[in-house]
């Protein structure tokens, strides 16, 4: 029998379950300071043609959007997301339990495009309403349709121009970018975000995304931030020995 309600609904690809016990009994530091850890934060890096990109491995989905939130925003700034979008429908309101207020945008597709956002920047006045700063965008949507390049490069360039960050929830990122349609690459979404996520858990691993901020600005400090909020495992990367 196959369960539809969820792509996570077995344990991980055997070949990760294979690594894993291969790897078991080495000796390593804890907290992210293992060989594995290294060696998958590498492997990233070179896919996206980043070197300076700050990559920290987290447990889950919803873990991953409000740790990145929560330390990008000053405590009065907003998020803008589709209201179709994951943070808006099925995270019980964690964005919101960090302090920070989502103002969303009705969009048919589930998609942000600029002439989206527009009308949540003209609010006025300033000081009397919370401040847009971070444009939240899963790929794929919530409802399953995936950005093309042109699309992304178009809402990146928005974002710049009007001092938005711009933040991709990639849960199932890996389903987006090998989709017939795609013509997104990791290194694009590297480039053309200030930060992402790229999901492990709905993509065939045990547990866990890669967080990737790779806006300098937004890295230093992050993992304090990391630490102090939980998930920063004690356990050498149980998720990364196969990545
Ligand atoms: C786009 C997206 N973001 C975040 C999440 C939340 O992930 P988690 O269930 O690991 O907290 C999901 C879960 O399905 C998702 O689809």
């Amino acid at each position: 029998m196959y369960l539809f309600t969820n792509d996570y609904s077995e344990g991980c690809h055997p070949a990760i379950l294979a690594a894993l016990t291969q790897s078991n009994r080495s000796q390593q530091p804890g907290y992210g300071a293992d060989t594995f850890t290294a060696q998958a934060i590498a492997l990233l890096q070179a896919q996206l043609a980043d070197p300076t990109a700050d990559i920290h491995l987290v447990a889950g989905g919803t873990s991953a959007n409000l740790l990145a939130m929560a330390a990008f925003l000053k405590p009065f700034e907003s998020v803008l997301a589709a209201q179709t979008g994951h943070i808006c429908v099925h995270e019980a309101g964690a964005i919101e339990a960090t302090g920070h207020k989502i103002e969303v945008a009705a969009t048919a597709d589930g998609k942000l495009r600029p002439a989206d956002l527009a009308p949540l920047l003209a609010k006025s006045p300033p000081f009397h309403t919370v401040r847009p700063r971070l444009v939240y965008v899963s790929n794929p949507t919530e409802i399953g349709t995936i950005y093309s390049r042109q699309e992304l490069t178009d809402l990146s360039a928005y974002c710049q121009a009007n001092g938005l960050l711009l933040y991709l929830d990639g849960a199932r990122l890996p389903m987006a970018l090998t989709a017939a349609t795609n013509d997104l690459t990791l290194a694009d979404i590297g480039r053309l975000t200030d930060a992402f996520y790229l999901g492990g858990t709905k993509c065939g691993a045990l547990l866990g995304e890669a967080l990737v901020i790779t806006n300098p600005a937004l890295q230093p400090d992050f993992k304090y931030h990391l630490k102090q909020r939980g998930p920063c495992f004690p356990r050498a990367g149980c998720w990364v020995s196969s990545f």
